[in-house]
């Protein structure tokens, strides 16, 4: 398998690095002749029937079904719970009249996911699994599938697969209200083409997020990202990235919650990574990051162009507020791996995980 990673010294890098590619890839897949978005007649009725959407996750899949869901909520105007599967095994909430349930999965093999699937079909509920690997138990099992064409993922911990589940969520959340003529000033395989090229702007900068990773985690034991809405999701994406492969630990929060509690951690030269790419939450989100700059936190701000400010560390190339995690998740997994590399850690194979959990 040596052969497969090419001049990589690790698969996490090399698939860091295809994200632009697999974005490209979906768009061509999910695109018909006349450049509109092309989908499973079924898979949009089962949609649009829907009364309410539960998405099922584990791990890096959960947090992108959090952006899921408030693509689908905000583009398709339909109400989504995303829960972790593990949980709502043993503790499901009342369930809306017409679900539809959507299990989104790397690996299609995760025994939490099963056990809820399992369950849902015996109630006679419909199944969407999005998956990276069509044939897997959780595509066979339910009554759809959508592709996530990321190609395999080697590393243990998940990068290209997060960015492509949340373009798939996209797509999906279009043809949505596209079938129930909402109004929607969105297309998204645009939209996914520039934010391929904003990716890519971030592959090609990796001295600077490896500079970035020396600046900010070589010593330190723990470490914080802040961000709002949107950003917040991708917060905790952020944080998981960095504990998985290099032991730091770190913690996602929602920018206005931190001094509820957890801002009692910050010393001098804590990091705190903040993001800053929604412009409704930009001035909360940059009043948070002053608040812990007071207490010693050594700041990173990851802002978006349009609404950055001279002081921030990275700036993201503009991209539609609906798709900025795709983009900003980059260098936060970069960030990762090189605080991984630096404190010789195993990054493909960190301690204690494994790439798929099948059993519970
Ligand atoms: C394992 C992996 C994670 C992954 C999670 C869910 O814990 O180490 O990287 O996010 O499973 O996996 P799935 O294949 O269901 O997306």
């Amino acid at each position: 398998t040596d052969i497969e990673k090419g001049t990589y010294p690790h698969y996490m890098l090399k698939e860091i690095d295809e994200q632009p590619f697999v974005i490209r890839n979906i768009i061509s897949k999910y695109q018909d002749e006349n450049d509109s978005i092309k989908l499973d007649e079924n898979i949009r009725q089962a949609v649009t029937d829907a009364d309410r959407i539960y998405i099922i996750a584990a791990g890096t899949s959960y947090h992108a079904g959090l952006v899921g869901k408030e693509l689908i909520e905000k583009i398709a105007g339909i109400p989504v719970e995303t829960h972790i599967a593990s949980e709502f095994l043993y503790n499901m909430p009342l369930l809306s009249k017409k679900p539809l349930f959507i299990f989104i999965s790397q690996s299609g093999e995760t025994a939490d996911l099963r056990g809820v699937l399992v369950n849902v079909k015996e109630q006679g509920f419909k199944a969407l699994t999005i998956t990276n690997v069509p044939g897997s138990t959780l595509s066979r099992e339910a009554d759809y599938t959508l592709h996530t064409y990321a190609g395999p993922e080697i590393a243990v911990a998940s990068t290209k697969a997060y960015t492509a589940q949340m373009a798939v969520f996209a797509i999906l959340a279009v043809d949505a209200a596209r079938a129930a003529n909402v109004e929607i000033d969105f297309d998204p395989l645009q939209e996914l083409a520039i934010v391929a090229n904003a990716m890519e702007i971030f592959t090609n900068k990796k001295e600077e997020m490896e500079q970035i990773a020396r600046d900010f985690m070589s010593v330190s034991r723990n470490a914080f990202f802040i961000g709002r809405s949107m950003d917040y999701h991708v917060c905790l994406e952020g944080a998981l990235k960095l504990k998985e492969i290099s032991y730091i630990q770190a913690e996602g929060f929602a920018g206005g919650e931190l001094k509820h509690g957890t801002i009692a951690l910050i010393e001098d030269g804590t990091p705190v990574i903040g993001l800053a790419t929604q412009k409704n939450v930009n001035l909360n989100i940059r009043g948070n990051m002053k608040e812990v700059v007071a207490r010693g936190a050594s700041p990173c701000m990851i802002s978006m162009e349009g609404w950055e400010d001279e002081e921030d560390t990275i700036v993201l190339p503009h991209v539609h507020e609906y798709l900025t995690p795709l983009v900003s998740v980059i260098p936060l997994q970069l960030i990762s791996y090189y605080a991984a590399l630096h404190r010789g850690c195993d990054v493909d194979k960190p301690r204690n995980l494994a790439k798929s959990v099948t059993v519970e």
